[in-house]
C-alpha cells in the first residue's frame, strides 16, 4: 500500500542562520544546485509519496513561489528557445502535489505537526525534517515502510552518535529485534549524556501513525516551553508500537552554518560536474 503523504515542517525561525533568515527561509538556502527543501521532496516522491504538505510561517512565501509555475518566465524561455532551462524550471513546479499550511505561532515541532491533522486524516504519513540530508536518499524511507508493514508500527530513523552530541538530539531506549531494527521503549529529548538511555539519536525521518495527533493534543509544553514531538511519541508508545531503523550510510545536518558548508562540500565533491575541480582547489588551499 505504501505511504502517500509526507509532511515537511518549515515554520521554524532558523535562528542559527540569522541574520540571513530574516529575508531568506533556511529551507531555501542552496545546497549545491537546489534549495535544501527540494532534497526532501525528491526523496519522498521517489518512494511513492503523492502529496507533500509543507508547514510554513510568515516570511516563507519564497518556498511557495519556488514550487509554483511561473507562466511569464516559462513563455520568455520558450520564446528564446532555452529548452534546457525551461525543462529545469518545469521540473521543479511538477515535482509533487504540494499543499501548504501556516503555523501561526512557532510553539515547537509537535505543535507544527498538529497543524496538518485535517490534511492528513486517518492514515500513516512521513514527517521529514528538511535539514537532514541522507547519503542513501529514499532508501531510508523505503526501509521504514518495510518495517511499518512488517510490525504494524510507527518508525523513526536513528543513528548512533558520539557522547558529546547526545544533548542535541531526541534519544531512544530500545531493544534489537532484527538486523538494524529496534523496538523503542522510551524517548528523551536532548538529555545530558549521563542521563541518556542509549546513544541512538532520532534523525529527521519519522513514519507516524495518525494516533500521533491525539498524543500531541495531550502533550504539555516541555523543553524550552515548546510542544515537543518527542514527548508526544513517548505518549504514543503507551498504546502503539514504535520501532527504530538504524539506517545505513551518512546523514548530513545542513541546519547550521558549519553543517551546511560541510554538506555543500560533500555533495559538490560527489557531483561529476563540480567534484574534480573542487578537489583540486581544496588540495591547493590545504597546502597553503
Ligand atoms: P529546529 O530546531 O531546527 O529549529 O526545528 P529552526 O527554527 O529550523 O532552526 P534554529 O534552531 O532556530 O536555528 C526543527 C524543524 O522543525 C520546524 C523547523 O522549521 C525545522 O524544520 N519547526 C520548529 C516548525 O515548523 N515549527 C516550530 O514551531 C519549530
Amino acid at each position: 500500500m505504501g505511504i502517500k503523504k509526507a509532511v515537511i515542517p518549515a515554520a521554524g525561525w532558523g535562528t542559527r542562520f540569522l541574520p540571513i533568515t530574516k529575508a531568506i527561509p533556511k529551507e531555501m538556502l542552496p545546497l549545491l544546485n537546489k534549495p535544501i527543501i527540494q532534497y526532501c521532496i525528491e526523496e519522498a516522491t521517489a518512494c511513492g509519496v503523492e502529496q507533500v504538505v509543507i508547514i510554513t510561517a510568515s516570511g516563507k512565501n519564497s518556498i511557495e513561489d519556488y514550487f509554483d509555475s511561473d507562466f511569464e518566465l516559462e513563455s520568455m524561455l520558450e520564446q528564446k528557445g532555452e529548452t534546457r532551462l525551461l525543462e529545469k524550471v518545469r521540473y521543479v513546479s511538477n515535482l509533487a502535489d504540494i499543499g501548504y499550511i501556516r503555523q501561526r505561532v512557532q510553539l515547537g515541532l509537535g505543535h507544527a505537526v498538529l497543524t496538518v491533522k485535517n490534511m492528513i486524516g486517518n492514515e500513516p504519513f512521513f514527517l521529514m525534517l528538511p535539514d537532514d540530508i541522507f547519503e542513501n536518499k529514499e532508501f531510508v524511507l523505503k526501509e521504514m515502510i518495510r518495517i511499518h508493514e512488517s510490525y504494524q508500527c510507527s518508525v523513526v530513523a536513528v543513528k548512533r552518535i558520539a557522547r558529546e552530541e547526545i544533548n542535541r538530539y531526541g534519544i531512544v531506549a530500545c531493544k534489537k529485534v532484527a538486523e538494524r531494527v529496534y523496538k523503542v521503549s522510551d524517548l528523551i529529548e536532548k538529555p545530558e549524556a549521563d542521563e541518556a538511555p542509549s546513544d541512538f539519536a532520532i534523525m529527521g525521518r519519522y513514519l507516524l501513525a495518525p494516533e500521533i495527533f491525539e498524543c500531541i493534543n495531550k502533550t504539555k509544553p516541555g523543553r524550552n516551553g515548546e510542544i515537543q514531538l518527542t514527548d508526544a511519541l513517548k505518549r504514543l508508545i503507551r498504546h502503539y508500537p514504535l520501532y527504530a531503523y538504524e539506517f545505513e550510510g551518512e546523514r548530513w545536518d545542513a541546519g547550521t552554518p558549519a553543517g551546511w558548508l560541510e554538506t555543500t562540500i560533500t555533495l559538490a565533491l560527489k557531483e561529476p560536474s563540480t567534484g574534480p575541480r573542487l578537489r583540486n582547489y581544496l588540495n591547493k588551499q590545504l597546502k597553503k
